[in-house]
């Protein structure tokens, strides 16, 4: 792996620095509500589980397993929910963590889906936002790092199912 992603896009210090100041900031906007951190897999599990140890809050956590049928090419794209959550949601504050929000088709569905339970709010933190290729309008209140129109892979987020485990952000290299 060293090998193909030499080079940190995203070194493993930035992202240490990063989502502490996340952590603060969603401690600071939800302190005294219930708030309901809700992480999206596969993708969002290492940035999940970062974010949620630096919110210094009483939160409660669920998981919903989601995937697209989009890969490092651009053809059409369908959400597919593979699991429903354990908690309920209902009059409680949602922040749902996502890895990257891209075309924005993936979190919007979410989003809708979730609504269907009536939280009281619905907010999206994401680790990294890639807004060339939005598709859709989508208010993404929480966001690690803007990023170009590249192919990221490591901390969770993969190519093909392989790289999550890479523990920095790379570029993903096509030589
Ligand atoms: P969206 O629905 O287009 O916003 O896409 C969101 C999903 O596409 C993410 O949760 C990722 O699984 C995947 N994705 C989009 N861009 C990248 C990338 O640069 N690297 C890895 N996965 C990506």
């Amino acid at each position: 792996m060293a090998k193909i992603f030499g080079k940190p896009y995203v070194t493993q210090e930035a992202m240490r620095t990063r989502i502490r100041e996340l952590g603060q900031q969603i401690s600071h906007d939800y302190q005294g509500k219930d708030l309901v951190v809700i992480g999206v897999l596969k993708g969002a599990c290492i940035f999940f589980a970062d974010l949620v140890r630096v919110i210094q809050l009483p939160i409660q956590m669920d998981f919903l397993i989601a995937s697209g049928t989009k890969k490092a090419g651009r053809p059409p794209k369908m959400v597919k929910v593979w699991t429903e959550l354990t908690e309920k949601i209902a009059k409680q504050h949602v922040l749902l963590v996502e890895d990257i929000v891209d075309s924005g088709l993936t979190a919007k569905f979410l989003v809708s889906q979730l609504h269907k339970h009536k939280p009281v709010s619905i907010e999206i933190c994401t680790l990294l936002d890639k807004p060339a290729y939005r598709e859709v309008a989508m208010k993404v209140k929480y966001v690690g790092f803007e990023v170009p129109p590249l192919y990221i892979v490591g901390y969770g987020l993969d190519f093909e199912q392989k790289y999550r485990n890479l523990p920095y952000l790379a570029k993903m290299d096509s030589k």
